[in-house]
C-alpha cells in the first residue's frame, strides 16, 4: 500500500510508493516541488515534515544538519516515508517559481539528425539538476559574454541530461560552433531555465504546431504530458521543407500509434522536392487552417521561426482562435 502524503498549505495530496522519495512521487504526479541537485547536497527541496515519519538512506543528507532533523525539516529529494505524512512545502506552480540559475555543463552527445540539425546531450555536474518547466529554454553562454538561446527538447522528469537541438545557419555564432568544432566532452556554460511558453492547466484539446527545429519544446511538451498521463486531444502539426527536416518523424509517428489520443500531422513545403509524399503539403498554418473551421474551443502551442508565428497569429483567430488560448514561442536568428 503506498503512502499518503498531504501537502498542508495547499490541501494537494498525492500517494509515494514504497522505496519512493516523496519528491519523485510529487513529480510523478504532476506536483512540482522545487528542487535543485536531487542528491541531498543543494537544500533547495527542504520542507517542514508537519506529521509522519520519513527516514534516510543512508546518514543524514548533506544539506540537512541533526538539528534541523529534530526541528522537523526534510530533504524531500531524499526523504523515504515510513508513514503517511504532511508537509509543508511550496509549489512550482509556474515559470517565475523557478531560480533562475548559471551553470557548467559538459556535451555527452553530439549527433547529427540530418545534414541541417544536430543533437546535443548536456550533462551538469553531479551534483546539479536544472529544474525547469516544458517548454523553457536556456541561453547558452559563449565567450565574450555573447547568448544563444535553445529550447530544451527533454521533458522536465528526464532532467539527467538537457537535450537540445541545433540548426545550422550560416554565419550563426553557435550553430557554426556547433557544426565545425564542438567536440563530445566539451564544456559549456548555461543559465536557465527562461521562457514563459509552458503548458497550461485546461480542458480544451490541444493543437500543438512546430516549424522546424522548433519541435524542440513540442517534443518537451508532448513527452511531458505523455508522463502525467495527460487525456485531452493532442494533433501536433510538424511544418518543415522537405523529408529530411523532419528529424525525429519517426518518434512523432510512434507517440500517434500508441496513444490514442495523439495525431500527428507532418505538413511539407518545398513543393518541388516532395517526390512521392504522399501528406500534406504547403505551409503548416494553412494545413491546419484546412483542417478546422472552429478553434474556439482550442487550446494552441506553436513554436518555430518567425514567419510561421506571425502567420499563426494573423490567420488562427480567423476560424475562431482565441487569442488568450494561443501560446507561442518564435526563435529568430541572430548572426555574429
Ligand atoms: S538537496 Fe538538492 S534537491 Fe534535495
Amino acid at each position: 500500500m503506498p503512502f499518503k502524503s498531504t501537502l498542508a498549505n495547499q490541501a494537494i495530496n498525492f500517494d509515494i510508493e514504497q522505496n519512493e522519495t516523496v519528491l519523485d512521487a510529487a513529480l510523478r504526479q504532476n506536483i512540482s516541488l522545487p528542487y535543485g541537485c536531487r542528491n541531498g547536497a543543494c537544500g533547495a527541496c527542504k520542507a517542514e515534515l508537519v506529521e509522519g515519519q520519513v527516514v534516510y538512506p543512508k546518514e543524514l543528507p548533506p544539506a540537512l544538519n541533526q538539528e534541523e532533523h529534530e526541528q522537523g525539516k526534510a530533504l524531500l529529494c531524499q526523504a523515504l516515508p515510513t508513514s503517511d505524512i504532511t508537509i509543508k512545502a511550496r509549489t512550482v506552480d509556474s515559470a517565475g517559481d523557478l531560480k533562475l540559475r548559471k551553470l557548467p555543463c559538459r556535451v555527452t552527445t553530439c549527433e547529427k539528425l540530418n545534414d541541417d540539425v544536430i543533437r546535443l546531450f548536456l550533462e551538469l555536474p553531479k551534483t546539479e539538476r536544472l529544474q525547469f518547466l516544458a517548454g523553457q529554454y536556456i541561453d547558452i553562454i559563449m565567450r565574450g559574454g555573447k547568448r544563444r538561446s535553445f529550447s530544451m527538447a527533454n521533458p522536465p522528469h528526464k532532467d539527467q541530461q538537457i537535450e537540445l537541438h541545433i540548426r545550422h545557419y550560416n554565419g550563426g555564432l553557435f550553430s557554426e560552433y556547433a557544426f565545425n568544432e564542438l567536440q563530445e566532452r566539451a564544456l559549456l556554460r548555461i543559465e536557465g531555465p527562461l521562457g514563459q511558453f509552458t503548458l497550461h492547466e485546461s480542458d480544451r484539446p490541444i493543437l500543438m504546431i512546430a516549424g522546424g527545429t522548433g519541435f524542440a519544446p513540442i517534443k518537451s511538451l508532448i513527452e511531458h504530458c505523455l508522463e502525467i498521463g495527460e487525456t485531452r486531444q493532442i494533433d501536433l502539426y510538424w511544418g518543415a521543407r522537405s523529408e529530411t527536416d523532419l528529424y525525429l518523424n519517426d518518434m512523432a509517428n510512434r507517440w500517434a500509434e500508441e496513444n490514442t489520443n495523439i495525431n500527428y500531422i507532418p505538413v511539407l513545403s518545398e513543393l518541388d522536392k516532395l517526390n512521392g509524399w504522399q501528406g500534406k503539403k504547403g505551409f503548416v498554418h494553412e494545413a491546419v487552417m484546412e483542417d478546422y473551421s472552429d478553434l474556439s474551443g482550442h487550446d494552441v502551442y506553436a513554436c518555430g521561426p518567425p514567419p510561421m508565428i506571425n502567420a499563426i497569429v494573423e490567420s488562427l483567430p480567423k476560424h475562431g482562435l482565441d487569442r488568450e488560448h494561443l501560446f507561442s514561442d518564435s526563435f529568430e536568428f541572430a548572426a555574429n
